[in-house]
């Protein structure tokens, strides 16, 4: 058979493929159901510490890019601006009063950068991982940038959520998501992803939000949250009317190039992957390496080996965990997984094996 034809065919098996790897590793609605019950009680008990208090999800449980079993994330906004709140205090009172009410095994960390909550459930039928959570406080970013992942994901679904979830089980599995670790996070992923179907794909499969303005008068153009412009277009009706992308290519396509950019195009040592404003310098961002740490650790020289822009706080390198180590491995993983796509194009259901070995 012609090679083309083959190549053809090993596409559109991998694009079926995806689907089907990706499908049971959803979440089932039992695990949902849950969850939401554990939200909504820890919700009633903080309540009780603080009336305006509300508890919300954030992160993949909501963004639509959760896996099954994966953490929960949770974040306590406190709607009464006379409350005088200090989040390692609440900490403190939610811990006690957690480990009093319930039999989460609890765990404060009110004294870290951002404080955190740490609350784990020990495994059940319903729930044979147990459940692990984080509650923050305040975080509001975290519901925005949370909100702007999830329009995306809305826009073009079938492509969309099947790269990040991939991506993320693949980077999972190739131990190359551990921020702690020197690799980098989930969020970091999806970001990466995101600004490859927005910026790198040409024509783009995604519009860029944060660009789109409202038909409407200009008024919403900026929205401040702490000092950051939130502000992205999030009317999905008016989107899924009046936006349709002319990038027909499938989600196998899609991938492999992906890893292909990745490996050979994206420039490491000097860009910064932006999705609010495209490829920039790290010297336009101040991000370089070779900063003058005067004498401090190689931690320090190590943060901006691998630039992501967060969307909103844009002083922040989401990928500033990565050190030359990880983004030696990351780069790595990206080639091991053009060669393994483009190398074997016999079955793509052993390709996807292999790749997430
Ligand atoms: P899994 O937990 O691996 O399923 O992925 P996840 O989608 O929950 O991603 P992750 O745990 O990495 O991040 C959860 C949420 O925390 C993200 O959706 C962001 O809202 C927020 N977040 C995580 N890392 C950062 C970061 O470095 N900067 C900012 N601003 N927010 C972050
Ligand atoms: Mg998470």
């Amino acid at each position: 058979m012609h090679p083309g034809v083959l190549h053809r065919r090993f596409l559109n098996d991998l694009s079926t493929s995806l689907f089907s790897f990706v499908l049971p590793l959803l979440p089932t609605s039992e695990e949902l159901n849950v969850k939401e019950e554990v939200r909504g009680l820890i919700e009633k008990l903080i309540k009780t510490l603080e009336p305006s208090a509300r508890l919300l999800s954030f992160g993949s449980s909501c963004n639509s890019f959760g896996l099954r079993n994966s953490d929960m994330d949770l974040v306590v906004l406190i709607d009464d601006p006379n409350a005088t709140i200090e989040p390692g205090n609440f900490v403190e009172s939610m811990a006690s009063l957690l480990e009093r009410e319930t039999n989460f095994n609890v765990k404060p960390l009110p004294r870290a950068r951002i404080p955190i909550l740490k609350l784990e459930l020990a495994p059940s039928p319903a729930l044979p991982f147990g459940i692990a959570c984080d509650i923050g406080i305040e975080n509001r970013l975290a519901i925005e940038n949370t909100r702007l992942l999830l329009t995306y994901a809305t826009i073009d679904p079938a492509r969309v959520r099947t790269l990040v979830l991939f991506l993320k089980v693949w980077s999972k599995r190739r131990r190359i998501n551990s921020p702690y670790r020197g690799t980098l996070s989930s969020y970091g992923f999806t970001l990466m992803v995101l600004y490859y179907l927005v910026h790198v794909k040409q024509p783009p499969v995604l519009p860029n939000l944060q660009r789109i303005m409202p038909m409407r008068p200009m008024e919403e153009e900026e929205v401040m949250l702490e000092g950051r412009n939130v502000y992205f277009f999030d009317d999905v009706e008016t989107l899924r009317r009046e936006w349709s992308s002319v990038n027909f290519e499938s989600v196998g396509e899609l991938l492999i190039d992906f890893f292909r950019f990745f490996s050979h195009d994206f420039q490491f040592n000097n860009s910064v992957l932006s999705l609010r404003a495209g490829q920039l310098t790290k010297e336009s961002k101040g991000w370089v390496n070779d900063i003058d740490v005067g004498g401090l650790n190689e931690m320090a020289r190590d943060r901006n080996r691998l630039c992501i822009e967060d969307p909103f706080e844009i002083t922040y390198n989401v990928a500033r965990t990565v050190t030359k180590d990880g983004l030696y491995t990351i780069r790595g993983e990206f080639m091991r997984a053009t060669r393994i796509l483009t190398q074997r194009p016999d079955r793509a259901v052993l390709a996807l094996a292999e790749l997430c070995r």
